[in-house]
């Protein structure tokens, strides 16, 4: 028999190290080169539904204001005024009533973004409208969703990085969804490291000791799968055993009962991950999207929206009740998870994780990182101040 310490079981195993979760100089790298450059899911077409309605999305210092014009077509520009750079949207959602007027000193700008006039004109020369207009953000819409990127990236359109999953979305009807009645939201942040956030979420072998109500819910049958570098699948099989919670007893009831087309959806909750920080989820009664927002190296916040369909009938309705039910219980659970996992990296006892088969949506989502961001390789930081040009060193070596 080898003696213990000359079999390495940690090997492929460890996830990231500690240091990679505190580090400000990390950070900064990972708000350029992941959340400014890849595709983030801003909101649902159905989310500003009638002209001059818009949404504003704020992530790592970039705003974006996505609004539908006179037109009815929607656009997506930075939020930010050309004469100083102030906010030309203040709040998170509302309606333009024709136009944009800056909060700051009136400059107005058509729906469209070109501006249509600074306030006090004769005080600057003639401005063009489309030179100084609202600047454009890069824009897609898939199935209904509206995607934005705020700098080029490496991932190709949201279209052809969502095409394998087409066939399994498209009998959920999208594009015909409606937002629940409280619309967008952004809970309240936690003192934690994004990827806190994302490891927990991206492993489904803590749900039979965290989440009672999943676990009764689906936890017999759920698996983790990888579908490209940039999407991967996790889905629960509804399984028709007992339950210990009242609302996924009752969850289970209803949504054998609900009408066509629904009825022929497949019993199940299926979460597509959406590199880096999006889930979007179809459930047979509803259909879902959250996101970490990183504010800051050791705080994040979680945004989504739960949509549901036109002319939704009452046992439906009811299912959807309690879906989110679910959900927000399984994210207050999730939450102290996230909290634990954070505060045990400040410990001098830490010295790293184990990852079972099981984790293997953590394991590769890691190794998806250390190939993006090279020293996250490293097992120790670099000293302060050499982070940004060690990872460059790393990434020109990769080469
Ligand atoms: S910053 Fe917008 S009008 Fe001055
Ligand atoms: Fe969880």
């Amino acid at each position: 028999m080898l003696p213990r310490n000359d079999i390495n079981v940690t090997a492929g195993r460890e996830g990231l190290p500690g240091w990679c979760y505190a580090n400000p100089e990390l950070y900064d790298i990972e708000c350029d080169v992941l959340f400014r450059r890849h595709w983030q899911l801003a909101c649902h077409a159905s989310d500003i539904a009638g002209k001059g309605d818009f949404i504003t999305f704020d992530l790592v210092g970039e705003r974006a204001l996505i609004i539908r014009g006179r037109d009815g077509e929607i656009r997506a520009f930075h939020n930010l005024c050309r004469h100083r750079g102030s906010r030309v949207v203040a709040d998170e959602k509302g309606t333009c009533p024709g136009v944009i007027t800056c909060p700051f000193h009136a400059w107005s700008y058509e729906l469209d973004g070109r501006l249509r006039s600074p306030a006090k004109p004769r005080s600057f020369p003639d401005l063009d409208p489309v030179e100084w207009g609202l600047k454009p953000i890069e824009m897609e819409i898939w199935h209904g969703f509206v995607f934005v990127r705020f700098q080029p990236g490496p991932q190709p359109s949201v279209k052809e990085m969502l095409a394998s999953i087409e066939g399994e979305i498209t009998p959920y009807d999208l594009d015909g969804l409606v937002p629940d009645e409280d619309g967008l939201y952004c809970m309240e942040s936690a003192p934690v490291n994004w990827k806190s956030v994302r490891d927990v979420d991206n492993e489904g072998y803590h749900v039979p000791m965290a989440h009672p109500g999943l676990q009764d819910l689906y936890g017999k049958n759920y698996i983790d799968e990888s579908i490209s570098g940039y999407v991967s699948r996790s889905v629960g099989v509804i399984d028709d055993g007992p339950a210990r919670l009242w609302s996924v007893r009752q969850y289970k009831t209803l949504i054998s009962n609900l009408p066509e087309p629904l009825s022929g959806l497949p019993r199940q909750w299926v979460y597509f991950g959406l590199f880096p920080n999006s889930v979007l989820a179809v459930y047979p009664d509803s259909v879902i999207f959250y996101q970490d927002i990183p504010k800051g190296v050791g705080k994040t916040s979680i945004r989504g929206g739960i949509y549901r369909r036109k002319n939704e009938d009452r046992v439906t309705r009811a299912a959807r009740f309690l879906s989110g039910r679910i959900d927000l219980l399984t994210a207050e659970e999730d939450r102290m998870l996230t909290i634990w996992s954070q505060e045990a990296m400040a410990s001098s006892a830490y010295d790293g994780m184990i990852l079972s088969d099981l984790e293997t949506g953590v394991r590769e989502y890691h190794d998806k990182l250390r190939e993006i961001i090279p020293v996250m390789g490293l097992k120790a930081p670099p000293p302060p101040g050499q982070v940004a040009g060690i990872n460059a060193g790393m990434a020109e070596g990769a080469e």
